[in-house]
């Protein structure tokens, strides 16, 4: 297993991983190459450092001018801190040491902050080494395992990753050559760039403007992206969602002039025609509220509201790229959410599939109308589970800000699988209730079965949560609320920069490997 996987990303990254190969010497003189090395630092005094194996190798490759060079040169390296050191190599013009904090034997999760802060040391020590390189425009990076390979490439792909969009060429700021650095597990190192690619097409697809990434766009993309794997996608047009009967959905739809997609997505890593698990993503490609309209202030960002879309695009990219043995469909109702003569307004009551009539209380409450259709449609082909993401309520920015995902679920089985793939990948879920008066809060108006706005005060990611639930007949489902982890302001750790995040991907995929290989 570990073999195949081995070739078949090698395969994908041909051009990569060859890279690496070549001699040094024959890349010519003008190719700037930078070098990434760790350093652990245990205590508080200057004896308490330690290299790590392939630091200590450079080091002896300059018969100990790098060491001794790095213990002159100042302070030794805190968890993040990062030194360049120059003209130590004919090879390496440019090295950067970074800091990786304590030395952590064993991988453990701390139990409070949930965790493997061993993984989130070398991640973060990865991206800002490679930064450093970046911003003294080397060529091409070598980075190190850092002790973990997989971390080590993900806190690279990250760090080095920023959307140019539509930005001139010649003031776009080149993006170095990342490849692996000395001996380590190629297997996990390729693992690792996959799941970052992955989040970084994510965090491609949210940060587009509106106007280029509608919901066809959307659909043109994702369903180029995935044919490069075999993964088929099906793109069914407004008329196939009216045979469908999805009210909810195209309700929200027809305040605008685009036309709305929804994708159905099939991925089969297994041929024991196991039941798939079922990924739905909020695909709304630009939310301005609708009638409901929002203020004008930051209402930009609604340009990522298709950010649980690009999740899911993503992850079963990353999955089909990885060849992991699990089957996953995808479903992603796409539209936008403008005011328009035929826009929904506050009041009007719709039918969703399931025959529940919806009042729509107030228009930017879209999310959770697109979900019901979508979700009820997913049911269609008994799932194992179905799995719900969506940038769907401000109040979970409120409640958790950009440190967490927000995650309902009637599963505590899954419920710790998936902690425990945020504890790995350092994008953390936290779990919140789905109790009866959230649902009673959904269901108390006059004239419908549900209102898409909560009756009660506050909990508005609870009651968003729980009108969600009336559109999950049975079976086990998980609902992840994105809107916090959204984008970020400065906040985040290094590896991510300002702006859309792509979170929770590599969590997701985690997950998805985790549970294939029980
Ligand atoms: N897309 C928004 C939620 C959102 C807000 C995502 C901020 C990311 C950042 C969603 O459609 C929305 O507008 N929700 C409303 C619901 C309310 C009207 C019940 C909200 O949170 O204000
Ligand atoms: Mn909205
Ligand atoms: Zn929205």
């Amino acid at each position: 297993m570990a073999a195949r996987l081995l070739l078949v990303v090698q395969n994908i990254r041909k051009e990569f991983v060859s890279l690496s190969y070549r001699k040094y010497s024959s890349e010519g003189g003008n190719v700037r190459r930078g070098l990434v090395l760790g350093v652990y630092f245990d205590g508080d005094k200057k004896g308490d450092i330690k290299l790590t194996p392939a630091a200590e190798n450079f080091d002896r490759r300059t018969s100990g001018k790098f060491g001794c060079l790095l213990q002159k040169s100042g302070p030794p390296l805190k968890r993040g801190r990062s030194r360049i050191l120059y003209d130590l190599d004919g090879c390496y013009g440019t090295v950067a040491v970074v800091g990786l904090g304590k030395h952590i034997e064993c991988p453990k999760v701390d139990e409070h902050e949930n965790i493997d802060q061993g993984k989130e040391n070398i991640r973060v020590a990865a991206s800002v080494g490679c930064k450093n390189l970046k911003d003294l425009e080397v060529d091409i990076i070598e980075l190190e395992d850092l002790g973990q390979p997989e971390a080590s490439a993900e806190g690279g792909v990250l760090g080095l990753w920023n959307y140019t969009g539509f930005k001139n060429k010649a003031k776009q700021k080149k993006i170095p050559q990342l490849c692996p650095h000395g001996e380590l597990d190629r297997n996990l190192w390729n693992k690792g760039v996959v799941k970052a690619d992955a989040q970084n097409f994510a965090r491609k697809l949210m940060e587009t403007p509106g106007n280029h990434m509608t919901p066809s766009a959307f659909a043109k993309v994702a369903k180029e992206e995935l044919s490069k794997n075999s993964v088929a996608v099906e793109v069914r047009d407004k008329a196939w969602a009216e045979s469908m009967k999805m009210g909810s959905f195209l309700s929200v739809s027809k305040g605008s002039e685009e036309p709305p997609v929804f994708l159905e997505i099939k991925y089969c890593g297994r041929s024991d025609g196991s039941n798939p698990i079922a990924l739905v993503g909020k695909g709304v490609t630009f939310d301005s509220g609708g009638i409901s309209l929002k203020s004008a202030s930051k209402m930009d960002e609604m340009r990522g509201d298709m950010g649980g879309a690009a999740c899911v695009v993503s992850t079963i990219n990353a999955l089909a790229l990885l060849k992991v043995p699990v089957n996953v469909m995808g479903f992603i109702p796409l539209c936008e959410n403008l005011p328009s003569g035929s826009a929904n307004k506050p009041g009007d009551v719709v039918i969703a599939m399931n025959g529940k009539s919806i009042k729509v209380d107030n228009t930017d409450a879209e999310g959770r109308l697109i979900l019901a259709d979508a979700l009820c449609y997913a049911q269609n082909f008994n799932p194992q589970f179905i799995l719900d993401i969506a940038t769907l309520t401000g109040a979970m920015r409120v409640a958790l800000g950009t440190a967490a995902t927000g995650v309902f679920t009637n599963s505590s089985v899954l419920w710790q699988r998936l902690e425990s793939a945020g504890a790995t990948t350092g994008d953390r879920v936290w779990r919140f209730p789905l109790w009866k008066q959230y649902t009673k809060e959904m269901s108390e108006t006059t004239g419908a079965d549900l209102n898409n706005l909560g009756k009660g005060t506050g909990g508005g990611s609870c009651t968003a949560a729980a009108f969600l639930k009336e559109f999950v007949s049975s079976g086990d489902w998980m609902h992840l609320d994105i809107a916090g982890v959204m984008s970020s302001t400065g906040e985040s750790p290094p590896y991510i920069s300002k702006g859309m995040s792509g979170r929770p991907t590599r969590t997701l995929i985690e997950f998805l490997c985790q549970l294939s290989c029980q």
